[in-house]
């Protein structure tokens, strides 16, 4: 599949299943629901800001948060792109048909855009997943994809004659690359979408980090955003923070050079979360 970079915050990409996806996002993982709005709030300044792909999942425990902010934001249902994820302890068919209804009432928008198995780790994707094509032929989530799944989990729903995902969201950063994972997802036309694009701060001190912040007057923050919409991946960074909100979206109108990526993409493989992709992982045997 041609790879799309984005050009602004309204840029789009055509998934397998004809659905128009932005290619950049809000991340909402630890933006707290409740009383003190930061979730909502979040939602309401990254939409004003022209963000129109914000990415939740039952773990997050902010749906609702995420459902009022949408309505808050004055911006038509229709303009905003919403995915959520259903939880490893909800594998299985009944179990997925269970939690994804809370889900629905809970954001509360009319219909989910897109909708994730958040990984694989539950074990049983294809039951999952065939309740999740059910909630698409009811109009009530309009793409179904997965999340966190290796080569063999993707081959595994292919070999049961599953629908291909439209999207794979895996950790995506220059510690965390998976040229194998990425290219298999490109050749299949699934879309791959990156988490802690921004390393969860843990990564401002490289030095390529420093030299490239300094060089290019940007964040470290905006050098790693920068990175992975220059690598053609979809980005969703968080924050509850509506500064850095606008910050982390001013990364259209200039360019790492090639140098800088070069030297990005000489990092070594680390990745920082819980990588339940990884032959390693203990959780897959
Ligand atoms: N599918 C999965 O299993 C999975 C796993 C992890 C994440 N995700 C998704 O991907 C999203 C992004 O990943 P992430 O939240 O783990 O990590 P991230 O976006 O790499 O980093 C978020 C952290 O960086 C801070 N931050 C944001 N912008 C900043 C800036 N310009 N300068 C300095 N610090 C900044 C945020 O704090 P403030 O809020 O205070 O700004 C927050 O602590 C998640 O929110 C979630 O939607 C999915």
């Amino acid at each position: 599949m041609a790879v799309t970079i984005a050009t602004s915050l309204s840029s789009t990409v055509k998934l397998n299943d004809g659905v128009d996806m932005p290619l950049f996002g809000l991340g909402t993982f630890r933006c707290e629901s409740g009383a003190n709005k930061e979730a909502e709030n979040a939602v309401v300044s990254a939409i004003q800001l022209g963000y129109r792909y914000i990415d939740t999942a039952v773990l997050y425990g902010n749906e609702e948060d995420v459902g009022r902010g949408i309505k808050r934001s004055g911006v038509k249902r229709e303009d905003i792109f919403v995915t959520t994820k259903v939880w490893d302890d909800c594998h299985g068919y009944d179990e997925c048909k269970k939690s994804f209804q809370a889900s629905f009432k809970r954001l509360d928008c009319g219909y989910v855009d897109q909708l994730l198995i958040h990984s694989p780790n539950g074990g049983r994707n294809v039951e999952m997943y065939k309740a999740m094509l059910e909630f698409k032929q009811q109009g009530l989530v309009r793409s179904v994809g997965v999340s966190n799944f290796g080569i063999h989990h993707i081959q595994g729903l292919l070999d049961a004659g599953m629908p291909t995902p439209s999207v794979n969201q895996i950790e995506f950063h220059p510690w965390m690359k998976r040229p194998k994972l990425v290219d298999f997802c490109r050749e299949k036309n699934i879309v791959v979408v990156g988490y802690c694009p921004i390393v969860r701060q843990q990564k401002f001190d490289d030095p390529d980090v420093v030299r490239l912040s300094k060089m290019l007057n940007k964040s470290p923050g905006q050098i790693l955003i920068r990175y992975s919409v220059q690598m053609g991946i979809i980005t969703i960074p968080k924050s509850g923070n509506p500064k850095r909100i606008k910050e982390n979206a001013e990364v259209f109108d200039w360019e790492i050079p090639q140098e800088g990526m070069d030297s990005l993409n000489s990092k070594e493989e680390s990745g920082i979360t819980w990588d339940p992709c990884s032959s390693s992982n203990p959780w897959l045997g």
